[in-house]
């Protein structure tokens, strides 16, 4: 008890200290200086993934992610004759080609200032998702109070806040779009079908094409929530007996991807036994498949029967590892520290196509409640989620993002980290009370490492070659900072504030990036 009260004081105490820096800052037209991700040149700066997966003859949306001073013309080479580029907005969209290949793509971008180029390897074939999803979800800031305003908003908070220039694309509807067979409130009760069987919206949700059409203008993405239950966590209409029309309905809505959450399924399913857990996953799984759409399956069950072992052969892009991580109260540690730690033991089983998913990332304004998390627990959050290769969906409110929210969002060398192609989630390094260290290997031969400080003091963390499996003189970059900070052979050792990280990149000497 005396711990918490020390730490809410602590917290308060330095709420204070933030308020009074950010006032001084702003008379004096600065950044605090606890602000760690440099502003975007005025040059384009091309972002993204650069692998991305899609089936034979879908439709295909890619707003190509791009920092810089606008107006900006894009342009790409070798990309298929069946996609078309808007030069103005550098939004691809058309049918992926028919048969199953790979098209080596350079993207471009110049304006006024300069320009630059990277290249995305389109991948058409059975396997989308390659790279975690990057994105925004309703749930923890709206519950059960979502409506199609608010949603389009956050569609166009994206654009507008630049999220959607480092790579956020998904807009995701959580629970509570349907109707609710128990409620009295006028705008989620009535039938919850037609007479057709077809699902219905809530009144807050007037018109899904119009919604889907809406987000895909922006050259974005959205997805819906639904249980193989015949309610969902919130008690509104599931998908049970439903499957097929469901699933068909959502993709003629125009989604792009659907979290499926176990919910009252439990009560239906004969045991625990993996075939009953998977049972409902097969079944959607394979549906999806058949779409004439690419719908990506969130698959949420809270990690049951070990899902990240069969997750991905059921038709999962992605699976729930552990319960609700706004639910989780820390102790020592704010609680997303503990989801994190569960979550980093599993790095054998996520890869492109399929992804551990340790729950959204809750910073800034959650409804209408700011953080309580330190700058530095912030970053530590976020340097774990890439390092971790988790799917980078925002739960906060899109209509309160602030400065320091979009600097812990919406770092290019950060989210390059999660959306590496090669797909490997980070290795545990070293796990004490006191430190721990995340290792990640990258596409170009580069290894990402996360240093945590888990303590209340600032605290030099240390590690050698050895146990980083390095070799030789390694270039080491702070990615926060997108500042190198020189050779090193042997060893690295780096202050980290309490709390807090250091996340750097080993390149080894000579090697041309
Ligand atoms: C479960 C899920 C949450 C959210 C709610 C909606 O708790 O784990 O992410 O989708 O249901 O009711």
């Amino acid at each position: 008890m005396m711990l918490q009260n020390s730490r809410h004081a602590a917290l308060a105490f330095a709420a204070l200290l933030m308020v009074f820096e950010w006032a001084q800052c702003a008379a004096f037209g600065q950044r605090p200086s606890d602000f760690r991700t440099p502003p975007a040149p005025a040059t384009p700066h091309l972002n993204g993934p650069k692998v991305y997966g899609v089936r034979p003859s879908h439709p295909f949306l890619y707003r190509i992610p791009c920092t810089g001073n606008r107006p900006i013309r894009f342009s790409a080479k070798n990309l298929p004759s069946s996609l078309k580029l808007d030069r103005h907005t550098g939004i691809i969209s058309g049918k992926a080609p028919e048969n199953p290949s790979e098209y080596l793509v350079t993207l471009r971008a110049s304006n006024a200032l300069g320009k630059d180029s990277r290249p995305i390897k389109i991948v058409v074939g059975d396997t989308i998702g390659l790279t975690p999803q990057m994105g925004w979800n309703d749930w923890y800031s709206y519950t059960r109070h979502i409506t199609d305003g608010v949603v389009r908003g956050a569609a166009a908070k994206m654009v507008s806040s630049g999220m959607a220039d480092y790579g956020y694309q998904y807009v995701d509807i959580d629970d509570c779009w349907a109707r609710q067979p128990t409620s009295d409130d006028p705008d989620l009760k009535g039938p919850t079908r037609d007479a057709q069987g077809n699902i219905l919206p809530n009144a807050r949700f007037p018109d899904m094409r119009a919604l889907t059409a809406y987000i895909h203008s922006l050259g974005l993405k959205t997805g819906i929530y639904s249980s193989p239950g015949p309610l969902t966590c919130a008690g509104f209409e599931g998908s049970y007996q439903h499957e097929d029309a469901d699933a068909h309905q959502f993709a003629e809505w125009g989604f792009d991807l659907l979290k499926y959450d176990w919910c009252s399924y439990g009560r239906l399913a004969k045991g625990k036994t993996i075939a009953d857990l998977e049972a409902p996953y097969i079944k959607m799984g394979g549906i999806l498949k058949g779409l004439d759409r690419d719908v990506v399956l969130n698959m949420c069950q809270y990690g049951m029967g070990d899902v990240w072992k069969w997750g991905r052969q059921v038709g999962g892009n992605s699976w729930r590892t552990t319960g609700d991580l706004g639910a989780v109260r820390g102790d020592r540690l704010p609680g997303f520290y503990q989801v994190g730690f569960a979550n980093a033991v599993l790095s054998d089983d996520a890869g492109p196509g399929g992804w551990n998913d340790p729950d959204y990332i809750l910073i800034g304004t959650v409804g209408d409640r700011p953080t309580s998390l330190t700058h530095e627990e912030q970053y530590s959050y976020m340097s774990m989620w890439s390092l971790m290769a988790a799917p980078l969906l925002f739960s906060g409110e899109m209509s309160k993002l602030d400065e320091f929210t979009l600097n812990v969002l919406c770092n290019s060398e950060v989210i390059d980290i999660d959306q590496d192609s090669l797909g490997k989630q980070g290795v545990i390094v070293r796990k004490t009370e006191d430190e721990f260290i995340l290792e990640k290997r990258l596409d170009d031969g580069s290894v990402a490492v996360g240093y945590f400080n888990l303590t209340t003091a600032p605290r030099s963390i240390s590690a050698d070659w050895k146990e980083l499996g390095l070799t030789g003189t390694q270039r080491v970059r702070d990615v926060w900072r997108q500042r190198d900070l020189g050779s090193f052979s042997e060893n690295f050792s780096t202050q980290v504030p309490n709390h807090g990280v250091i996340l750097v990149r080993f390149i080894a000497a000579g090697a041309d990036h």
